[in-house]
């Protein structure tokens, strides 16, 4: 069921005997149940020599914002429309559950929010979301500081050991730094619970890597072997992620029992008045526990929490890895950020009022979202029939959906959409500042005040052609927290540092499993910046971005 995204030469021979099974699949396919849709007739060698999204985007330039791909003995349906993305998300969100995705995530999350049944689903949702309440995303600045702080330090021990043999910079791997940083952050603030992963390693650590690891090559391998119970003690990598999952379950167990033990029943409105400066463990978990009410099973709160391990580690790291990779090709782009964060904080770091006033530090986080997002691809299957409403280009009527149909809506392709995006593969984050006629029928247009007061950019001010958190029910529960970690680390990072590329750009690889990260990591060269002493007290900027 799975697509195997990382490139892998393959030879002349496999890629023909490859492109020959997927031609004949197509025309099996063409005359099957999705009518007249347009079909990727692509080779499927096309799917190993590069990240499958950018395969997705050529056929969606080439074919329309509906069509489906042959691969294998599955066809998917493509979306890259705003207007059909918001209908399958928002409009008919249950008419649909996550397919594949379930399937492959399903024994490592078991009824976490990510892959649970629909019933499940709806109670675990009315009780997580909650725990984001403002007084504890307020609260977590301390965290994400705190965190990010020991990440700044370490580079600034290096920085120094290395100017004492006179080197004025250092070469650094910084994709491994933002995942160190951000499975800390996801450990406090998540299950109160300190990884030290930036400063250290532990069994915990890796097993946590282990099943990362694993989550990812389950998402890009064709056949689900790991269901065959056998492989559980004779394939050794599956040996070796079951010894990670328990490694972690136990530390989830024990969190949960201490939790338990120390439990205060109260009432979640209660909960979230609290004053969270005196709060001394301002976990989600502490939330779950406490809270009345809700009485989840011990199985059922360890997956909730090793959801949100999964969801809100990797993700969050890309962001930064991917911003970090931009504004090294832009050092206009930095010192307008450097700037911002001089006048609005100095040497200070960021509180969260200081948040509201670093508009440019925001939109940089916004905007590398949308160059590359996480994940690249939203997955779904139909549980019923159902019609999509016509797509922007290709078809204008729409097409019918027979039940147990997987779709892919390719948020790369929406975001990156030369039908509504300006220089869509620029890095611009002052796009979001600017509002944009539609000329689509039913796309509502772009429009940055849309987003209501909202601090970052979201899916209403481009009528869902910008999705960086998804959208409807599903939408992501952890965005502003995510949002705010990234903007910290980037502002701490550019107040510190000057950052560049140690190679060229094009010489940085990219692969995908549920997120886009490098091949081989991203080096950057790091230099002490000059101390900033004047702190001018600059007038807060507009927010409403
Ligand atoms: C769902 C992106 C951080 C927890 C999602 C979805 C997206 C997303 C696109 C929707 C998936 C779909 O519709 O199929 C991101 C990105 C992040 C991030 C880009 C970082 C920049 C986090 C964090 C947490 C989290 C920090 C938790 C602490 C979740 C959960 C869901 C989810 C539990 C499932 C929601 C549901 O199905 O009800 N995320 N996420 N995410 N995310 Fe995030």
């Amino acid at each position: 069921t799975c697509l195997r995204t990382d490139s892998e030469p393959k030879s002349v021979k496999e890629r023909s005997l490859l492109d020959n099974a997927s031609n004949l699949l197509t025309n099996l396919l063409s005359g099957g149940n999705l009518g007249s849709m347009p079909i990727a007739e692509g080779a499927v060698s096309d799917l190993f020599a590069r990240p499958l999204f950018f395969a997705l985007y050529d056929w969606f330039i080439q074919h329309g914002s509906v069509y489906k791909l042959a691969f294998g003995p599955k066809a998917f349906v493509v979306v890259s429309d705003p207007i059909v993305a918001r209908h399958i998300l928002r409009e008919n969100a249950f008419g649909y559950d996550k397919g594949v995705l379930a399937d492959i995530l399903e024994p490592i999350m078991g009824k976490g929010l990510i892959p649970a049944d629909l019933e499940t689903w709806k109670v675990r949702r009315r009780a997580i979301v909650p725990g984001f309440h403002s007084a504890y995303l307020e609260s977590m600045v301390e965290v994400f500081n705190d965190c990010t702080e020991r990440t700044i330090n370490k580079l600034e021990t290096r920085l120094h050991r290395a100017q004492s043999t006179g080197e004025d910079l250092i070469e650094v791997e910084m994709e491994a730094e933002y995942s160190n940083l951000a499975l800390d952050i996801i450990g406090i603030s998540v299950f109160n619970y300190d990884f030290g992963s930036v400063t250290s390693e532990s069994p915990v650590i890796q097993a946590v890597y282990g099943t990362l690891y694993e989550a990812e090559h389950r998402s890009t391998f064709y056949i689900p072997y790991w269901k065959f119970p056998p492989a559980r003690w004779l394939v050794p990598r599956q040996v070796k992620f079951n010894a990670d999952l328990k490694v972690i379950n136990d530390c989830l167990d024990d969190l949960i029992r201490n939790a338990r033990d120390t439990r205060q029943e109260d009432d979640a409105e209660a909960m979230q008045q609290r004053d969270y400066s005196k709060v001394n463990d301002k976990s989600l978990l502490r939330f779950l526990v406490d809270m009345r009410g809700e009485e989840p099973d011990d199985k059922q709160l360890r997956d909730d929490l090793m959801t949100m391990l999964i969801a809100g580690h990797e993700t969050t790291a890309a962001v930064l890895t991917w911003a970090t990779y931009m504004l090294a090709q832009n050092p206009d782009k930095i010192k307008k950020a450097q700037d911002e964060i001089d006048s609005v904080l100095g040497e200070r770091k960021p509180t969260y009022e200081d948040l509201k006033k670093l508009q440019y530090v925001r939109l940089i986080v916004a905007e590398s979202l949308r160059l590359y997002p996480q994940p690249p691809l939203l997955i779904r299957r139909s549980l019923k029939p159902d019609k999509l409403p016509g797509g922007h280009k290709g078809d204008v009527n729409g097409y019918a959906i027979p039940k147990g149909v997987d779709i892919f809506i390719s948020v790369y392709n929406l975001h990156r959409s030369p039908y509504f995006w300006d220089e869509p593969d620029k890095f611009m984050p002052e796009r979001f500042l600017k509002a944009k006629q539609s000329e689509v029928d039913g796309w509502a247009g772009f429009d940055p005040q849309r987003s209501q007061g909202a601090l970052y950019p979201n899916e209403t001010i481009a009528d869902f052609a910008f999705l960086p958190f998804g959208g409807g029910p599903r939408k992501c529960v952890g965005d502003q927290f995510a949002l705010m970690e990234s903007t910290i680390g980037l502002t701490r990072l550019l107040q510190k540092f000057d950052v560049q590329l140690k190679g060229k750009p094009e010489d940085v690889e990219l692969v995908t499993g549920a997120t886009i990260h490098t091949k081989a990591g991203l080096w950057c060269k790091l230099k002490k910046r000059q101390s900033v002493k004047s702190v001018v007290t600059a007038e807060p900027a507009a927010v409403n971005s």
